[in-house]
């Protein structure tokens, strides 16, 4: 059944907000179960719709996999003999999908994987996974939609550069060195804290690993690795969609379980704008209170930059801020579906290339509006808190993909945000 939220205008949100494990490090991290035979378990694990469709591909390679989504805990059994195909049909439902890549070709020596789909967020290569993993001494083609990498004698530790600091390559290719004979090298990689995360867990798996973090990580080869317990690190996007919340509505909302030093641009922003950031014993607080906060110019960049999946609330927040703003998207193209639905709302935007620029507006207006992927869903449904009226936010699902029980969360901070059928007569066209 379709569902739709509808967002009653008009709520500073006041309160806390809980945030648990991230997104994009829970299901990259059960990918890496698949590298050591036995019962891995994790913890901290979020409540949404994209970990049932990981455990669902891993069932389909032969693993035991026990979701519990109210304890927040994956419990895997990976057992000796693995399968190695990863179908269209799950991979096209959730890009991260690709990083079973990387753990495959370590351990069982070959890995079909259906091309991705997934998020609606522009083109996105695989040529640094694919290069990476050659570099390694596999053997990597596409064909009839997959990616197919090969290496029936093994990995050999290699010297590597990435020519761009991807997030999903570097994940890739350091879960496939864990296992190859030798020492890898890998320059200009990614550093999101979800490489910290994952580079932890593979070393109390056995991994030898120095330099997650920084920009280059150094790999020493081990013959095996043992299951283990991992709890997985916090959810900065989720984070800085409070945060965002907090400034766009005029509240104050203690972001309870949140890392500010894993958001150390955008927080750093909001308060040169003029919110109060507090750092406090369970988290951090964002307070816009006093006044109107102002608009900030943004430009996406990979970590420690400011993150392209905040990016719709920088927009959304810019939209109701004091004053103009440019927001410039470096990492993804096409990354500006949001702009379109925030001027249904009533928003001064206008989209010039990878740039867009608004005039704050003090007041959005309510009016049904489409979410396509989760980080613009989450930003309409703010979006609409600040708007005069009702707004209806379509394509709930999406949010769901990346946000345990959003509506009530913001309900918990005082909002009027309710799901329900969502019975528009028709389907898109
Ligand atoms: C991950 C996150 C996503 C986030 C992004 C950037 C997950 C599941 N998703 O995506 O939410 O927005 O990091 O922080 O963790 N590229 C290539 N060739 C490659 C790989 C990437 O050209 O082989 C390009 C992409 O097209 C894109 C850019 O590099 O323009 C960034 O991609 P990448 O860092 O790999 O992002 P993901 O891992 O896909």
């Amino acid at each position: 059944m379709r569902e739709r939220f509808r967002v009653v205008g008009g709520a500073h949100l006041r309160g806390e907000a809980a945030v648990v494990g991230a997104k994009n490090s829970a299901l990259k991290l059960m990918a890496v179960a698949l590298l050591a035979v036995g019962r891995t378990t994790l913890t901290n694990v979020p409540a949404i719709a994209d970990v049932t469709i990981m455990a669902e591909l891993l069932r389909r390679l032969g693993v035991d996999v026990v979701y519990d989504a109210r304890l927040g805990t994956v419990v895997l059994d990976v057992p000796e003999r693995i399968g190695h195909r990863a179908d269209y049909e799950l991979v096209r439902a959730l890009r991260a999908s690709i990083s079973v890549l990387g753990p495959l070709v370590a351990r069982v020596g070959e890995a079909d994987v259906a091309v991705p789909g997934g998020d609606a967020i522009g083109s996105r290569g695989l040529d640094l996974h694919a290069a990476g993993l050659e570099a390694l001494g596999a053997q990597v083609h596409v064909t009839h939609g997959y990616l197919v990498a090969t290496a029936p004698s093994g990995l050999r530790g290699a010297d590597i550069r990435l020519d761009f600091p991807s997030v999903g390559a570097t994940e890739n290719v350091l879960t496939a060195s864990v296992l190859a004979r030798g020492t890898t090298t890998i320059d200009n990689v990614a550093k999101e804290p979800e490489i910290v995360d994952i580079a932890d867990m593979l070393v109390s798996m056995g991994a030898r690993i120095e330099g997650a973090g920084t920009s280059r990580i150094t790999v020493h080869g081990v013959d095996a690795l043992s299951p283990t317990e991992h709890a997985v690190v916090s959810d900065r996007i989720a984070a800085g969609t409070w945060a965002f919340a907090a400034a766009a509505t005029r509240g104050d909302i203690e972001v309870v379980g949140g890392v500010a030093e894993h958001l150390r641009a955008p927080l750093a922003a909001l308060e040169d704008a003029g919110c109060q950031i507090e750092v406090t014993a369970r988290g951090f607080r964002v307070s816009a209170t006093d006044r109107r906060p102002r608009a900030f110019d943004v430009a996406t960049l990979p970590y420690p930059g400011f993150p392209t999946d905040l990016q719709p609330f920088a927009l959304t927040y810019n939209a109701v801020a004091e004053g103009s703003a440019m927001v410039t998207e470096n990492l993804f193209e096409a990354r500006f579906r949001t702009v379109q639905e925030l001027a249904r709302l009533g928003a001064d935007a206008q989209i010039d290339g990878h740039h867009v620029m608004t005039h704050g507006v003090p007041l959005l207006s309510g009016a049904p509006v489409e979410s396509s992927d989760i980080r613009s869903g989450a930003a309409l449904v703010i979006a609409g808190l600040v708007a005069e009226g009702d707004t209806l936010v379509s394509g709930v699902h999406h949010i769901d993909r990346g946000y345990p029980r959003f509506e009530e969360a913001m309900r918990a901070l005082g909002a009027d945000v309710t799901r329900e059928p969502d019975d528009a007569p028709f389907d898109e066209v």
